[in-house]
Protein backbone atom coordinates (compact mmCIF):
# COMPACT_ATOMS: atom_id res chain seq x y z
CA UNK A 1 0.00 0.00 0.00
CA UNK A 2 1.49 3.63 -0.92
CA UNK A 3 1.90 6.28 1.99
CA UNK A 4 -0.60 8.43 2.95
CA UNK A 5 0.26 12.19 1.83
CA UNK A 6 1.18 15.02 3.88
CA UNK A 7 1.35 18.71 3.02
CA UNK A 8 1.87 21.35 5.33
CA UNK A 9 3.75 24.35 4.98
CA UNK A 10 5.53 27.97 6.77
CA UNK A 11 5.15 31.46 5.06
CA UNK A 12 8.58 32.64 4.71
CA UNK A 13 8.70 35.71 7.21
CA UNK A 14 11.31 35.26 9.44
CA UNK A 15 13.74 32.76 10.96
CA UNK A 16 11.77 29.74 12.99
CA UNK A 17 11.49 29.45 16.43
CA UNK A 18 10.39 27.47 19.31
CA UNK A 19 7.29 27.69 18.95
CA UNK A 20 7.01 26.70 15.88
CA UNK A 21 9.54 23.67 17.02
CA UNK A 22 6.76 22.54 19.38
CA UNK A 23 4.33 23.62 17.46
CA UNK A 24 5.23 22.07 13.99
CA UNK A 25 8.61 21.03 13.33
CA UNK A 26 8.78 18.15 15.84
CA UNK A 27 5.35 16.50 14.24
CA UNK A 28 7.42 16.89 10.85
CA UNK A 29 10.05 15.14 12.30
CA UNK A 30 7.60 12.57 13.60
CA UNK A 31 5.63 11.53 10.42
CA UNK A 32 8.19 12.22 7.59
CA UNK A 33 8.94 8.15 8.28
CA UNK A 34 5.04 6.84 8.04
CA UNK A 35 3.72 9.54 5.35
CA UNK A 36 4.89 10.87 2.14
CA UNK A 37 5.86 14.73 3.06
CA UNK A 38 5.36 17.52 0.81
CA UNK A 39 6.54 21.00 2.41
CA UNK A 40 5.63 23.81 0.89
CA UNK A 41 7.50 27.19 1.16
CA UNK A 42 4.42 29.71 0.86
CA UNK A 43 5.88 32.79 -0.65
CA UNK A 44 2.78 33.81 -2.26
CA UNK A 45 0.92 33.94 0.89
CA UNK A 46 3.05 36.50 2.26
CA UNK A 47 2.26 38.78 -0.44
CA UNK A 48 -1.13 39.25 1.38
CA UNK A 49 0.80 41.37 4.45
CA UNK A 50 3.10 43.31 3.65
CA UNK A 51 6.82 42.22 2.73
CA UNK A 52 10.28 43.30 1.11
CA UNK A 53 11.72 40.95 -1.46
CA UNK A 54 14.90 41.62 0.27
CA UNK A 55 13.92 39.47 3.33
CA UNK A 56 11.59 37.03 1.24
CA UNK A 57 14.55 35.89 -0.60
CA UNK A 58 16.64 35.61 2.31
CA UNK A 59 13.30 34.01 4.18
CA UNK A 60 12.79 31.52 1.87
CA UNK A 61 16.24 29.79 1.87
CA UNK A 62 16.03 30.44 5.96
CA UNK A 63 12.84 28.55 6.37
CA UNK A 64 13.69 25.39 4.59
CA UNK A 65 17.38 25.63 6.12
CA UNK A 66 15.33 26.00 9.70
CA UNK A 67 13.17 22.87 9.08
CA UNK A 68 16.32 20.44 7.96
CA UNK A 69 18.41 21.97 10.82
CA UNK A 70 15.36 20.84 13.61
CA UNK A 71 15.12 17.78 11.76
CA UNK A 72 12.87 17.41 9.08
CA UNK A 73 15.02 14.71 6.21
CA UNK A 74 15.29 16.40 2.50
CA UNK A 75 15.47 12.93 1.37
CA UNK A 76 12.29 12.17 3.09
CA UNK A 77 10.09 15.24 2.66
CA UNK A 78 9.85 17.48 -0.72
CA UNK A 79 10.30 20.65 -0.45
CA UNK A 80 8.85 23.42 -2.81
CA UNK A 81 8.22 27.40 -3.43
CA UNK A 82 4.77 28.04 -4.07
CA UNK A 83 5.45 30.77 -6.51
CA UNK A 84 7.32 28.05 -8.95
CA UNK A 85 3.98 26.23 -9.70
CA UNK A 86 2.11 28.48 -11.56
CA UNK A 87 -0.32 25.34 -11.54
CA UNK A 88 -1.38 26.32 -8.11
CA UNK A 89 -2.30 29.73 -8.70
CA UNK A 90 -4.45 28.20 -11.69
CA UNK A 91 -6.37 26.12 -9.16
CA UNK A 92 -6.82 29.23 -7.01
CA UNK A 93 -8.55 30.70 -9.24
CA UNK A 94 -10.76 27.92 -10.49
CA UNK A 95 -11.56 27.44 -6.61
CA UNK A 96 -12.37 30.95 -6.06
CA UNK A 97 -15.24 30.55 -8.22
CA UNK A 98 -17.08 28.24 -5.86
CA UNK A 99 -16.91 30.42 -2.98
CA UNK A 100 -18.32 33.68 -1.48
CA UNK A 101 -17.09 36.73 -0.25
CA UNK A 102 -19.40 36.33 2.59
CA UNK A 103 -17.85 32.88 3.50
CA UNK A 104 -14.57 34.32 2.99
CA UNK A 105 -15.79 36.91 5.33
CA UNK A 106 -16.49 34.71 7.76
CA UNK A 107 -12.97 32.96 8.69
CA UNK A 108 -11.95 33.74 11.91
CA UNK A 109 -8.04 34.07 10.91
CA UNK A 110 -9.28 37.11 8.14
CA UNK A 111 -10.32 39.37 11.11
CA UNK A 112 -7.55 38.33 13.37
CA UNK A 113 -5.04 39.58 10.98
CA UNK A 114 -6.48 42.59 9.81
CA UNK A 115 -6.96 43.72 13.89
CA UNK A 116 -3.22 42.88 14.91
CA UNK A 117 -1.75 44.57 11.82
CA UNK A 118 -4.09 47.38 11.55
CA UNK A 119 -5.74 46.75 7.54
CA UNK A 120 -9.08 48.81 7.38
CA UNK A 121 -9.31 47.28 4.18
CA UNK A 122 -8.36 43.19 2.87
CA UNK A 123 -7.21 43.44 0.00
CA UNK A 124 -8.55 40.93 -2.75
CA UNK A 125 -5.63 38.65 -2.07
CA UNK A 126 -5.92 38.80 1.67
CA UNK A 127 -9.71 37.83 1.86
CA UNK A 128 -8.75 34.46 -0.64
CA UNK A 129 -5.77 33.36 1.54
CA UNK A 130 -8.11 29.92 2.73
CA UNK A 131 -9.11 29.42 -1.20
CA UNK A 132 -4.79 29.68 -1.94
CA UNK A 133 -4.29 27.71 0.66
CA UNK A 134 -7.16 24.90 -0.26
CA UNK A 135 -5.01 25.02 -3.95
CA UNK A 136 -1.89 24.52 -1.98
CA UNK A 137 -3.55 21.17 -0.23
CA UNK A 138 -5.52 19.90 -2.86
CA UNK A 139 -3.25 20.34 -5.64
CA UNK A 140 -1.39 17.22 -3.94
CA UNK A 141 -4.16 15.29 -2.71
CA UNK A 142 -3.39 15.44 0.89
CA UNK A 143 -4.79 13.17 3.03
CA UNK A 144 -4.03 15.27 6.11
CA UNK A 145 -2.53 18.70 6.82
CA UNK A 146 -0.64 18.91 10.20
CA UNK A 147 -1.93 22.41 11.81
CA UNK A 148 -2.49 24.90 15.33
CA UNK A 149 -6.17 25.28 16.32
CA UNK A 150 -6.20 28.72 14.38
CA UNK A 151 -6.09 26.91 10.67
CA UNK A 152 -8.75 24.54 11.42
CA UNK A 153 -11.23 27.05 9.51
CA UNK A 154 -9.00 26.69 6.57
CA UNK A 155 -9.16 23.31 6.01
CA UNK A 156 -12.62 23.97 6.59
CA UNK A 157 -12.63 25.93 3.69
CA UNK A 158 -11.09 23.28 2.01
CA UNK A 159 -12.85 20.61 2.30
CA UNK A 160 -15.91 22.46 1.28
CA UNK A 161 -14.32 23.71 -2.30
CA UNK A 162 -12.93 19.82 -2.48
CA UNK A 163 -16.38 18.65 -2.29
CA UNK A 164 -18.12 21.65 -4.93
CA UNK A 165 -15.40 20.52 -7.61
CA UNK A 166 -16.17 16.59 -6.70
CA UNK A 167 -19.80 17.38 -6.47
CA UNK A 168 -19.69 19.42 -10.22
CA UNK A 169 -17.51 16.86 -11.59
CA UNK A 170 -20.21 14.03 -10.64
CA UNK A 171 -17.19 12.07 -9.47
CA UNK A 172 -14.10 11.89 -6.84
CA UNK A 173 -11.19 14.25 -8.46
CA UNK A 174 -10.20 15.49 -4.68
CA UNK A 175 -9.16 13.91 -1.89
CA UNK A 176 -11.03 15.28 1.23
CA UNK A 177 -7.95 16.43 3.63
CA UNK A 178 -8.17 16.02 7.22
CA UNK A 179 -6.53 18.20 9.48
CA UNK A 180 -4.17 16.70 12.43
CA UNK A 181 -4.10 18.78 15.10
CA UNK A 182 -0.71 19.90 16.78
CA UNK A 183 -0.65 17.78 20.68
CA UNK A 184 1.17 21.03 22.25
CA UNK A 185 -0.69 23.96 23.27
CA UNK A 186 0.85 26.95 21.51
CA UNK A 187 3.51 28.22 23.33
CA UNK A 188 3.49 31.82 25.40
CA UNK A 189 5.98 34.55 24.44
CA UNK A 190 8.97 35.21 26.25
CA UNK A 191 6.86 39.00 27.70
CA UNK A 192 4.17 36.43 28.67
CA UNK A 193 1.99 36.74 25.58
CA UNK A 194 -0.41 34.57 24.46
CA UNK A 195 1.16 34.37 20.93
CA UNK A 196 4.92 34.06 20.10
CA UNK A 197 5.58 36.41 16.81
CA UNK A 198 8.31 37.79 15.74
CA UNK A 199 6.48 40.98 14.94
CA UNK A 200 6.38 41.71 18.88
CA UNK A 201 9.67 40.60 19.73
CA UNK A 202 8.83 37.90 22.08
CA UNK A 203 10.42 34.48 20.48
CA UNK A 204 13.94 32.64 20.69
CA UNK A 205 14.87 31.76 17.21
CA UNK A 206 16.38 28.14 16.62
CA UNK A 207 19.55 29.73 15.78
CA UNK A 208 19.61 32.36 18.17
CA UNK A 209 23.32 31.84 19.69
CA UNK A 210 23.77 30.62 23.60
CA UNK A 211 24.85 34.22 24.67
CA UNK A 212 21.10 35.27 23.11
CA UNK A 213 19.07 32.40 24.57
CA UNK A 214 20.61 33.53 27.97
CA UNK A 215 19.81 37.35 27.86
CA UNK A 216 16.14 36.65 26.71
CA UNK A 217 15.65 33.85 28.83
CA UNK A 218 17.23 35.95 32.20
CA UNK A 219 15.04 38.86 31.36
CA UNK A 220 11.58 36.40 30.60
CA UNK A 221 8.23 37.40 32.22
CA UNK A 222 7.55 35.52 35.30
CA UNK A 223 4.74 35.80 37.63
CA UNK A 224 4.32 39.42 38.12
CA UNK A 225 2.92 39.27 41.37
CA UNK A 226 6.24 37.72 43.42
CA UNK A 227 8.06 40.56 43.92
CA UNK A 228 11.07 38.28 46.05
CA UNK A 229 12.18 34.90 45.92
CA UNK A 230 10.60 34.02 49.17
CA UNK A 231 7.04 35.52 47.70
CA UNK A 232 5.16 32.11 46.74
CA UNK A 233 4.76 32.08 43.02
CA UNK A 234 2.13 30.72 40.05
CA UNK A 235 3.65 27.95 37.61
CA UNK A 236 0.30 28.42 35.64
CA UNK A 237 0.09 30.81 32.63
CA UNK A 238 4.23 31.46 33.48
CA UNK A 239 5.84 31.24 30.59
CA UNK A 240 9.33 29.86 32.11
CA UNK A 241 7.61 26.73 33.64
CA UNK A 242 6.03 26.18 30.15
CA UNK A 243 8.93 26.19 28.92
CA UNK A 244 10.21 23.61 30.84
CA UNK A 245 7.47 21.62 30.40
CA UNK A 246 7.84 22.22 26.82
CA UNK A 247 11.85 21.69 26.48
CA UNK A 248 13.72 20.14 30.17
CA UNK A 249 13.61 16.56 29.75
CA UNK A 250 14.59 16.25 33.22
CA UNK A 251 11.16 16.03 34.92
CA UNK A 252 11.93 15.70 38.77
CA UNK A 253 14.01 18.77 38.17
CA UNK A 254 11.19 20.52 36.46
CA UNK A 255 8.88 18.95 39.31
CA UNK A 256 11.21 20.77 42.22
CA UNK A 257 11.54 23.42 40.81
CA UNK A 258 7.45 24.03 40.73
CA UNK A 259 7.18 22.78 44.14
CA UNK A 260 9.70 25.03 45.21
CA UNK A 261 8.26 28.10 43.08
CA UNK A 262 5.23 27.85 44.43
CA UNK A 263 5.97 27.60 48.00
CA UNK A 264 8.65 30.77 47.56
CA UNK A 265 11.54 28.65 48.39
CA UNK A 266 13.82 29.49 44.84
CA UNK A 267 14.83 32.75 43.58
CA UNK A 268 13.77 33.16 39.40
CA UNK A 269 17.24 32.90 38.37
CA UNK A 270 17.80 29.47 39.55
CA UNK A 271 14.89 28.78 37.70
CA UNK A 272 15.42 30.66 34.86
CA UNK A 273 19.30 29.20 34.59
CA UNK A 274 18.24 25.63 34.73
CA UNK A 275 15.66 26.70 31.49
CA UNK A 276 18.72 28.15 29.21
CA UNK A 277 20.68 24.79 29.77
CA UNK A 278 17.48 22.92 29.18
CA UNK A 279 17.11 25.15 26.35
CA UNK A 280 21.01 24.89 24.77
CA UNK A 281 20.59 21.15 24.92
CA UNK A 282 17.81 21.43 21.76
CA UNK A 283 19.16 24.29 20.38
CA UNK A 284 23.24 23.25 20.03
CA UNK A 285 22.64 20.78 17.70
CA UNK A 286 20.38 22.32 15.57
CA UNK A 287 22.90 25.78 15.54
CA UNK A 288 25.10 22.97 15.12
CA UNK A 289 23.13 21.42 11.75
CA UNK A 290 22.37 24.97 10.26
CA UNK A 291 25.97 25.77 10.36
CA UNK A 292 26.56 23.28 8.28
CA UNK A 293 24.44 23.62 5.51
CA UNK A 294 24.58 26.03 2.53
CA UNK A 295 22.65 28.79 0.43
CA UNK A 296 23.61 26.08 -2.84
CA UNK A 297 22.19 23.34 -1.07
CA UNK A 298 19.24 24.43 0.08
CA UNK A 299 18.61 26.04 -3.46
CA UNK A 300 19.56 22.59 -4.91
CA UNK A 301 17.01 20.96 -2.06
CA UNK A 302 14.44 23.48 -3.27
CA UNK A 303 14.82 23.14 -7.14
CA UNK A 304 14.59 19.28 -7.29
CA UNK A 305 11.66 19.16 -4.69
CA UNK A 306 9.84 21.68 -6.68
CA UNK A 307 10.25 19.57 -10.16
CA UNK A 308 9.08 16.82 -8.25
CA UNK A 309 5.92 18.42 -6.63
CA UNK A 310 5.01 20.25 -9.97
CA UNK A 311 4.04 17.15 -11.75
CA UNK A 312 2.02 16.11 -8.86
CA UNK A 313 -0.25 20.00 -8.89
CA UNK A 314 -0.17 19.32 -12.94
CA UNK A 315 -1.48 15.94 -12.88
CA UNK A 316 -4.53 17.54 -10.23
CA UNK A 317 -5.11 20.68 -12.64
CA UNK A 318 -5.68 18.32 -15.31
CA UNK A 319 -8.07 16.31 -13.86
CA UNK A 320 -10.26 19.25 -12.71
CA UNK A 321 -10.16 21.14 -15.75
CA UNK A 322 -11.64 18.12 -17.17
CA UNK A 323 -13.89 17.41 -14.77
CA UNK A 324 -15.72 20.79 -14.96
CA UNK A 325 -15.37 21.18 -18.45
CA UNK A 326 -12.11 23.72 -19.23
CA UNK A 327 -10.83 24.26 -21.75
CA UNK A 328 -10.58 21.50 -25.21
N1 LIG B 1 -1.47 29.33 6.52
C1 LIG B 1 -0.31 28.63 7.00
C2 LIG B 1 0.26 29.42 8.17
O1 LIG B 1 0.03 30.60 8.31
C3 LIG B 1 0.74 28.48 5.93
C4 LIG B 1 0.23 27.66 4.80
C5 LIG B 1 0.00 28.07 3.54
C6 LIG B 1 -0.12 26.28 4.86
N2 LIG B 1 -0.47 27.03 2.77
C7 LIG B 1 -0.56 25.94 3.56
C8 LIG B 1 -0.13 25.32 5.88
C9 LIG B 1 -1.02 24.66 3.28
C10 LIG B 1 -0.58 24.04 5.60
C11 LIG B 1 -1.03 23.71 4.30
O2 LIG B 1 1.01 28.87 8.95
Amino acid sequence: MSKKRILTGDRPTGPLHIGHFVGSLISRVELQNEYEMFILVADLHTLTTKSNPVSMRENIINVVADNIAAGVDPKKATFFIQSEIPEIAELSVILGMYTTVNRLQRVPTLKEIMSDLHINQPSFGLLGYPVLQAADILSFQANLVPVGEDQLSHIEVTRELAKKINTLAGKSILTLPKPHLQKVARLLGTDGQAKMSKSIGNTIALGDTKETVKKKVMSMYTDPNRLKATDKGRVEGNPVFQYHDAFNHNLAEVEDLKQRYTKGKVGDVEVKEKLVVALEKLLAPIRERRAGLTNTQIENILKEGTAKARVEVQKTLDQVKKGIGLGL
